[in-house]
């Protein structure tokens, strides 16, 4: 036997016993003998035992240049994020390997990847870290990360919270953390369907509430978070920091220029909650700095010729510095650590290109570290974990336009976990 498969023999042995020792415990046995191994993994939704999973979603991006054809397949197979109709199954690889060359270069000028997975992976752990002193009682707190079109996917990383005990029999908690603070069908909406339709698959037959199968994962649903304090005094404390590079007398004429990735009109018409809910961390913020600057939300990453939510960000600084407005401070506000929409389009493509590399035209940080934001990260789960809810009010309320059974049968499922239950309408 070779190293590694000697290595992994025994890996997988101490996983199956591991499984072992938890079902033991649940069934009762040595219920009083075996102090340290982990907690019984006996949940409910209203106060719970650990451990408890904590599953960061979000979008993710290629580590590497070579998982970009991967990734904007599935990005564009995505009618949850960009509906292309009937033939979506034909037209997105179609755009996804006639983008692949363009998009590799892309990565490839920012570092050869993106870095979301790597800040996505020390935000989980450390707010883990964080949770396992804040709220005790449902710790040990165990971090995992699932993107919807890059790795780690979200089949690979349920199945990996099943090698590690939740579920398969085991039970346990797990909540879904939105790593999207403002909620939208296309993004967080999607997650959920994804991660819906792999619970089902890996877990047995649909169902809600006491429907589901024996020993499945109990989830609940960390679903919006716009305003959170914690949330916008991070923002906060880096555009102070941003606002602090510029000399004292132009200091309070600096245009904060706010940018969120912008969604086709199709899906706002729908009744989406995004921009609104992006609009509302905006205010918060600007109330925070005591409407100090002048300020405008704009949009990025339209892509293709159907109409998209306005004013672009590009368009804007254009506009600006065409104006003599050339110190402008360019505000990531809907995504939670960099990717390729700040190190590229903002920092190579807007403020170089668009506004001349003019050095009034500057990028506040992205959250990414932020001792600040990991604390709110905490404080939002903890309070979650303490609520007894699965999900917000807010997300049984399907958008006006919507048609989609798969959203409603996956808001009934996260409303199911819990028995405060959100009607879904
Ligand atoms: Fe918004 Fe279905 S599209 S709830």
């Amino acid at each position: 036997m070779t190293n590694s498969s000697q290595v992994h023999s025994v890996m997988r042995a101490l996983r199956l016993a591991t499984r072992a020792v938890r079902g033991g415990i649940q069934n009762g046995w040595q219920r009083n003998s075996m102090a340290t191994v982990a907690p019984p993994v006996t949940q409910n939704a209203a106060g719970s035992l650990g451990p408890t999973a904590m599953l960061f979603l979000n979008m993710g991006g290629p580590s590497t240049t070579g998982e970009v054809h991967d990734f904007l397949s599935r990005l564009f197979a995505d009618g949850d994020l960009i509906p292309l109709g009937r033939l979506q199954a034909y037209i997105g690889p179609l755009i996804a390997s006639r983008r692949t060359p363009k998009i590799q270069k892309q990565y490839s000028d920012i570092g050869g990847g993106s870095p979301i997975r790597k800040w996505s992976e020390y935000q989980c752990a450390e707010m883990c870290k964080i949770l396992d002193n804040t709220s005790p009682e449902t710790a040990p707190h165990k971090p995992y990360v699932a993107f919807r079109y890059a790795n780690p996917l979200t089949e690979d990383t349920y199945a990996k919270m099943m090698d590690d005990g939740f579920g398969r029999g085991n039970g346990g908690r797990a909540v879904a953390f939105t790593q999207y603070p403002q909620y939208s069908c296309s993004t967080t909406g999607s997650s959920l369907n994804e991660l819906w339709k792999w619970r089902n698959r890996l877990e047995g037959k649909r169902g809600t509430g006491e429907e589901q199968p024996e020993g499945a994962i109990k989830w609940s649903v960390i679903d919006r978070w716009p305003a959170h304090a914690g949330l916008v005094e991070a923002f906060a404390q880096n555009i102070e920091a941003k606002l602090a590079e510029y000399p004292e007398h132009e200091r309070k004429d600096v245009v904060l220029l706010f940018s969120a990735h912008s969604l086709p009109m199709s899906v706002v018409n729908r009744g989406d909650p995004y921009p609104a809910e992006v609009a509302a961390t905006v205010y918060a913020v600007m109330n925070r700095l005591k409407f100090s600057n002048p300020y405008r939300l704009c949009w990025q990453s339209q892509v293709g010729p159907s109409a998209w939510l306005g004013a672009q960000t590009s368009d804007s600084v254009k506009e600006y510095v065409a104006r003599g407005q050339t110190n402008l401070v360019l505000v990531p506000i809907a995504f939670t650590s960099d990717h390729i929409e700040t190190l590229y389009e903002l920092d190579m493509e807007v403020m170089h290109e668009d506004a001349g590399g003019h050095p009034g035209v500057k990028r506040a940080e992205s959250l990414n570290g932020s001792p600040v934001f990991i604390q709110a990260l905490a404080d939002i789960a903890r309070d979650h974990l303490r609520s007894g809810e699965s999900c917000s009010r807010q997300m049984g309320l399907r958008c006006q336009g919507c048609k989609s059974e798969r959203c409603l049968e996956q808001k009934k499922f996260f409303a199911g976990q819990s028995n405060l239950l959100p009607a879904i309408k």
